[in-house]
């Protein structure tokens, strides 16, 4: 018979891999750490924050597409609690690369223009994982109005009939959320890119920092927007007063 584990033999390792532990072999962490700039290689101290900022926020991303993507394949389906339950998932990994930005708020602007000179051409345009969430959010859209389509509802119906159709009602409130989070996104960017280079400046991808203004107004999800307006209007001709502000009749 085996001898029974005794509490030393947890810390040897069993997986393969470089490491001293299974932690780092799974993790692959020797790896995952050696992937800044080592200090003597630095622009500036604060490249080794610039750099672990931008390297998170790619692996939240795409840990955000991901589950994006599983949701995605869920509603086309018609699993929509599935979908809904991985929407909710990525829709937390999101919050993570907005709070981030805010650690870059804290580079003062000279010391970034230090990091700034060994970028290149190298832009947040080019940034894999954002560009991820730009192509799954219309993809997901397409899935969704598909089967709005099948359930043959408006969107108005959709919101008012809400607890019958709660499934899809409740994928249309995630998507409101991811387009939300999006908008947030671009809007604290924005005001980083701001703060640290100025509104009236070209970018290290060559474009103006207004065109970020530009694409923060953007909303990929508008019919789920303009639903609320058509709520709005209706509420209002349904009740004795032509107020349309949203604060009822009082
Ligand atoms: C010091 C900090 C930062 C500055 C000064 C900055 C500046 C800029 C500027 C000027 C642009 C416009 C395009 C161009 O480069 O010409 C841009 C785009 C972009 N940057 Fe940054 N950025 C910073 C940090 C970050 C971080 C941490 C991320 C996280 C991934 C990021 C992601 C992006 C994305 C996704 C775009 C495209 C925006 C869009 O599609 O609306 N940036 N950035």
């Amino acid at each position: 018979m085996k001898p029974p584990p005794q509490p030393g033999d947890f810390l040897k390792p069993i997986l393969p891999g470089k490491g001293n532990t299974d932690y780092e072999r799974y993790l692959r962490t020797d790896e995952l750490l050696s992937l800044q700039k080592p200090a003597a290689e630095r622009l500036h101290p604060d490249e080794h924050t610039f750099q672990i900022v931008h390297q998170s926020s790619e692996l939240l991303l795409r840990g955000a597409h991901n589950e994006l993507e599983r949701a995605r394949l869920y509603i086309i389906e018609g699993d929509l609690q599935n979908s809904a339950r991985l929407m909710r998932r990525a829709l937390q990994f999101l919050d993570y690369p907005i709070d981030l930005l805010h650690v870059l708020d804290t580079l003062t602007p000279y010391d970034y223009h230090k990091i700034r000179a060994g970028l290149g051409h190298g832009s947040g345009l080019q940034s894999p994982g954002f560009l991820s969430m730009l192509h799954i959010a219309p993809q997901l859209g397409e899935a969704f109005f598909a089967q709005v389509k099948k359930a043959d509802v408006t969107l108005e119906e959709l919101y008012r009939r809400n607890a019958e159709f709660f499934g899809l009602h409740e994928v249309a409130e995630l998507l409101v959320v991811f387009d939300q989070k999006l908008q947030a996104f671009r809007f604290h960017h924005l005001k980083l890119a701001q703060r640290i280079i100025g509104n009236n400046v070209i970018g290290t991808g060559g474009n103006p920092v207004d065109i970020l203004r530009q694409r923060q107004e953007h909303f990929f999800y508008k019919e789920l927007w303009d639903v609320r307006n058509q709520i709005t209007q209706k509420v209002a001709a349904e009740s004795d007063t032509t107020e349309t502000t949203g604060h009822g009749n009082e």
